[in-house]
């Protein structure tokens, strides 16, 4: 049961923001660092706005004192607040209070890694250091004085004369929310690197890490650089401080953070090594450290207004860390890629109880909000404005805004006034996208008779929590069509579909083949009843690869559910496409690995769901087997031959061109495995040289029940953390959904499980949740059971992750009325069992009552 003296939490309101009455202007803080008795001492520059009372915010500090302008006051301090009645119109407030890092177990705030003190003030940590107008629409410069017996002593900005052995000075003279602030200090090793900026500024860049981890920092910081170079390049911003400084910590909640000059990663996101990160995790950093240094114009010398405006600086940031990833690799598999994760997280999301708009109007915690809508959703946003405004448009729309608003804490309001008064439009429907949620449906009907084309458009937004009406939203729809030999005969095009329905026509000699929805323009559910031979011409000859790569999907989708449904089997027209594609040397092997991955079984569970059918975890689970086996059969002895041709040769190289090798090479591997046992995969894991085909082979040969293997692996990498937790997660993703449950107890009881690492706590619990679908789901509920017992005492330490890893249960009212039961009963169990408002939040509003 909650404590009855807890109290209820509070529901925060877009429509309530109102600016401080006091700010702060200047921050000087100072740090002597201790585990368990930290001292801060913090002077506040303050400057009177308007009238009312300052309210500081504060949480867990033991105060020790407070002056103003010099004179201890004892102000009021309620829970979380501390009340200054009568602040003057500037003066100076200082603070002294104490806190112990090593005790704080949420990583929010001050808290220690393995012997390194690090923070993580976003969103609403800093509070958790000292008493501050902890809010984003409050920016300040910093001074920040450090001493610790520790030899790398680090905050944002530039460093004041030289880090001594046990003490440093750094300002800052960017004024910055305190959700910026930064401190790292332990002992740590740098790889520099140098860069001059587009403006002649000498940056000095550096990666620090545990000694030991040295060898695995290029990567990055090569990253890095390429990132500075395209964002002067593409946006025209330029870095603005002397040095750049990367931190790499183990105990980290989410993926990086963009602290001013100062940026901390998890070091899963950031140390690579050919023997220790797969092809995926070098992508992954790449992206992450671009969308963190990207983060310095678009989020920190441009902020948010409020927590309400997240959308702003990360829907823009994650659209620019997919457009240098397009740049950097190929663009066909990157949007293809963001698609997927697209789907896989955002339209999940929005078509159930969590379901919000890109801009919230109401949350009770804020960290429930860093979610798939306000990211990806949010991304998707951007790219549809520059698709309806033009790439020149957007360039001068992106040039007016870092003018106009340089320093300021901005709103959504803003951002789109640039680009009406740049390009001239009226965004008042567009602006739709940030305040309705749900994804659109956008039904379409074809008609030929007599040369005319006609395309009936129809568009429905669907009815989420607290928004039973939509309006008619503005979406792009970019599309073109070509004849059935496969030559285009209309080029693409862009329909701003603005009303429910719409009437296109074009005059055509025969009735083409409709390409629609190229390049995924719009985020939306395409309802096109096409038949399987106008699919099959787009498959083979689409000229835009996402539509191309779309129509293979829509194939196998198809006749997946209806295998699921009705039984039915797979037809050789569709297994003799895939091998024509499988075996086009001329189409690019990561298109091709792409082309023949099956939907996933969430993918099917949800497309079921909405299409009236209740899916069945295990059927799912069996079809897609049997398509695989039945893909393999049908490639035959073609299987080897392309593994053959997919021999990637001399040293390991992260480039995107090898990686679509060895991508294309394990789904060869996977389908090889259906009908040999594990004979190729264990040749495969005893040669492999390098992380991405061990993981490959280890994962097969999981599959096909190999008893070793896990020992075998256990034994190579017992003492590096980054890749055990690969071995926990995939033992339990890759295990037969009747023992992936069996097998997640037995790995909590591991020596190394650590439920305090989220890393290693994302691999069991997640490896089930979200890895192992038919295991989760098994009809006895104890996959619900074990993932509910673990969110419950996590919480109790780490609120941010265990609510965050609640979305598990996001999807509970698709499935049967037995499930169902089961998965309200875990709910309800963890709301009551929850202490956190994080994660009281997340289940109430699941739960939906
Ligand atoms: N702003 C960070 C990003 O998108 C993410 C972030 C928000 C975060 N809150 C966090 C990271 C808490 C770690 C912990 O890049
Ligand atoms: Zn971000």
């Amino acid at each position: 049961m909650r404590d009855t003296d807890t109290p209820a939490p509070q529901t925060i309101h877009l429509g309530d923001y109102a600016p401080v009455p006091v700010t702060v202007t200047h921050v000087d803080l100072s740090f002597r660092l201790d585990p368990l008795a930290t001292r801060v001492h913090a002077r506040l520059t303050c400057e009177r706005r308007g009238p009312g009372e300052m309210v500081l915010d504060g949480e867990g500090l033991k105060a020790l004192r407070v002056t103003l302008d010099g004179a201890e006051i004892s102000p009021v301090i309620d829970g979380d607040r501390m009340t200054i009645a009568d602040a003057p119109d500037a003066f100076l407030l200082e603070t002294e209070v104490e806190i112990a890092p090593e005790r704080n177990l949420a990583l929010s705030g001050l808290y220690m890694s393995n012997g390194m003190y690090c923070t993580q003030c976003e969103a609403e940590g800093f509070r958790r250091i000292t008493w501050m107008l902890d809010r984003p629409d409050v920016m300040a410069t910093y001074d920040v004085e450090i001493d610790a017996d520790l030899p790398v002593l680090l905050s944002n900005g530039d460093l004041v004369g030289d880090m001594t052995e046990g003490h440093a000075k750094w300002h800052d003279p960017w004024p910055k929310p305190t959700y910026l602030f930064a401190l790292v200090a332990g002992h740590l090793v740098p790889t520099t690197h140098s860069f001059t900026t587009i403006e002649d500024r000498a940056v000095e860049l550096n990666v620090w890490v545990r000694p030991g981890d040295e060898g695995r920092t290029a990567y990055a910081l090569d990253a890095l650089e390429r990132s500075m170079a395209w964002d002067e390049k593409v946006y025209g911003r330029a870095y603005d401080l002397s040095v750049f400084n990367i931190v790499a910590v183990d105990d980290f909640n989410m993926g990086a953070m963009e602290n001013k000059g100062l940026n901390i990663f998890n070091s899963r996101c950031v140390l690579a090594s050919p023997e220790t990160a797969t092809d995926s995790d070098y992508a992954n950093i790449e992206r992450i450290v671009a969308h963190e240094y990207f983060h310095n114009w678009t989020g920190n010398r441009i902020t948010c207004r409020d927590w309400f405006q997240l959308c702003l600086k990360e829907g823009l940031t994650v659209f620019r860390d997919q457009q240098f990833m397009a740049d950097a690799r190929s663009a066909a598999v990157q949007r293809i890629g963001d698609v997927l994760t697209l789907r896989a997280r955002q339209f999940r999301e929005d078509a159930g109880p969590l379901a919000h708009p890109v801009r919230p109007e109401s949350f009770v915690e804020i960290n429930n909000f860093y979610t798939a809508t306000i990211y990806e959703k949010g991304a998707e946003v951007i790219g549809m404005l520059r698709r309806i405004v033009g790439s020149d448009g957007y360039a001068k729309g992106c040039a007016l805004y870092f003018e106009q608003h340089d320093g300021d804490a901005a709103t959504i309001e803003d951002w789109l006034a640039c680009f009406e008064e740049a390009c001239d439009v009226d965004l008042t429907q567009f602006k739709l996208w940030y305040t309705q949620a749900g994804t659109p449906r956008i039904g379409v009907t074809e008609h030929f008779a007599s040369g005319v084309w006609r395309l009936e458009l129809t568009q429905d937004v669907p009815p989420t929590p607290g928004q039973p009406e939509k309006a008619p939203m503005a979406i792009p729809l970019a599309f073109g069509a070509l004849d059935d030999g496969g030559a285009e005969v209309l080029e693409t095009r862009v329909h701003v579909l603005g009303t429910a329905t719409e009437v296109l026509e074009f005059e055509m000699d025969a009735r083409p083949v409709l390409s629609m929805l190229r390049g995924f323009s719009a985020p939306v559910i395409l309802d096109h009843d096409q038949s399987d031979a106008d699919r099959l011409v787009l498959l083979a000859h689409d000229t835009d690869p996402f539509a191309r790569w779309e129509a293979g999907r829509a194939l196998a989708k198809d006749r997946l559910m209806r295998a699921v449904s009705e039984g039915r089997y797979f037809d050789a027209a569709w297994l003799d496409a895939l091998a024509a594609l499988a075996t086009d040397g001329a189409a690019d092997p990561a298109f091709r690995a792409l082309a023949l991955a099956l939907p996933s079984e969430d993918d099917l569970a949800g497309s079921l769901h909405a299409a009236g059918v209740v899916p069945d975890p295990d059927a799912i689970y069996a079809i897609r087997r049997r398509a695989q086996l039945a893909i393999a059969e049908r490639l035959g002895p073609d299987l080897d031959a392309l593994r053959e041709a997919m021999r990637v040769p001399g040293a390991y190289d992260p480039s995107a061109e090898d990686a679509g090798k060895r991508a294309f090479d394990a789904t060869l591997l996977r389908l090889r495995t259906m009908t040999d046992g594990g004979t190729a995969a264990r040749a495969a894991y005893d040669a492999a040289d390098n992380m991405t085909d061990r993981m490959a082979a280890f994962t097969c040969l999981l599959e096909a029940g190999d008893e070793t293997v896990a020992g075998r692996f256990e034994a190579d990498w017992k003492d590096d953390r980054l890749v055990m937790d690969k071995w926990f997660m995939a033992q339990i993703a890759h295990a037969a959904p009747r023992d992936a449950v069996g097998t997640a107890e037995r790995l909590t009881t591991h020596p190394d499980y650590d439920a305090g690492n989220p890393n290693r706590f994302r691999a069991v619990v997640g490896g089930l949740s979200a890895g192992n679908p038919a295991g989760f789901h098994t009809p006895d509920g104890r996959g619900y059971g074990f993932v509910a017992d673990r969110l419950i005492e996590l919480d109790r330490a780490n609120p941010q992750t265990a609510a965050r890893m609640s979305t598990a249960f996001e999807t509970w009212r698709r499935w049967d009325a037995d499930r169902q039961d089961l998965m309200r009963a875990a709910l309800e169990r963890m709301r009551d069992g929850a202490t956190s408002r994080d994660l009281i939040e997340m289940t109430t509003r699941m739960l939906g009552d």
